[in-house]
């Protein structure tokens, strides 16, 4: 049986934090989201087990690096300080840092965001680079979720927040009042991570994303959760 093969191909520990539509988030108890379909697609292909850990985004490296988890699929950017201590896969997705600011703020350019308080999500790309603007007296502030970042722009406590375009687009769906800049903040590209040096599973991994792209299933995965 299909159980069975599972079982002899051994089980894969994913970590992601489902904090991040529409990539990974929480609905009807389960963790659904594209990168939680394209995990258990890959393990399909593996004939492997899939278990997926909803951890703190600035927690995942440590937890592949440390061994507690195989992968990580967390609409990660391949960053090259995060080279450091993971690998990626072959990329699967392309993405942005967007900047979201009130309907009638008068900040319109990425250039805007200085000398202004700022909210990301700790440990993100867009907390690494907004951080870079402190340099020009802005001001980070730093949240566990980027939900949390968007609430406090909402309530007027921060006048914008960078995060990731997928999300944010979800995000200022979800409260009034808010918008999106034209002008994205950064290019990016998202990757599934391992600890570095175990080339074994990054080979089965970009084995199986090889075989995701060339049937058509990524596609199909990604339109199922973003409309075109
Ligand atoms: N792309 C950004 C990064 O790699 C943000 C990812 C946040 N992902 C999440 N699941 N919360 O830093």
């Amino acid at each position: 049986s299909e159980e069975e093969t599972k079982a002899a191909g051994g089980k894969l520990i994913m970590v992601t934090n489902a904090e991040f539509p529409p990539y990974e988030y929480h609905e009807g108890g389960e963790i659904v989201g594209i990168d939680a379909d394209i995990a258990r697609a890959i393990a399909d292909e593996l004939g492997m087990e899939l278990e997926i850990e909803d951890i703190a985004f600035d927690s995942i490296i440590p937890e592949l690096t440390s061994g507690k988890a195989d992968f990580a699929m967390a609409g990660m950017t391949v960053d090259e300080k995060r080279k450091q201590s993971v690998d990626f896969s072959d990329t699967y997705a392309k993405a942005s840092q967007r900047i979201i600011v009130k309907s009638d703020s008068a900040i319109a350019t990425p250039d805007d965001l200085k000398g202004k308080v700022v909210g990301v999500q700790q440990g993100t790309t867009g907390d690494l680079y907004v951080s870079d603007l402190e340099a020009d007296n802005t001001t980070v502030e730093r949240y566990n979720k980027g939900f949390e970042a968007v609430q406090a722009l909402s309530q007027g406590k921060i006048d914008a927040v960078v995060i990731d375009g997928e999300p944010a687009k979800v995000f200022v769906e979800q409260t009034d009042g808010l918008k999106i800049l034209d002008e994205a903040f950064t290019d990016e590209e998202y990757a599934a991570a391992v600890k570095k040096g175990n080339t074994e599973l990054l080979d089965k991994i970009n084995g199986a994303l090889k075989n995701l792209k060339e049937s058509g299933k990524l596609d199909e995965i990604v339109a199922k959760y973003i409309s075109a």
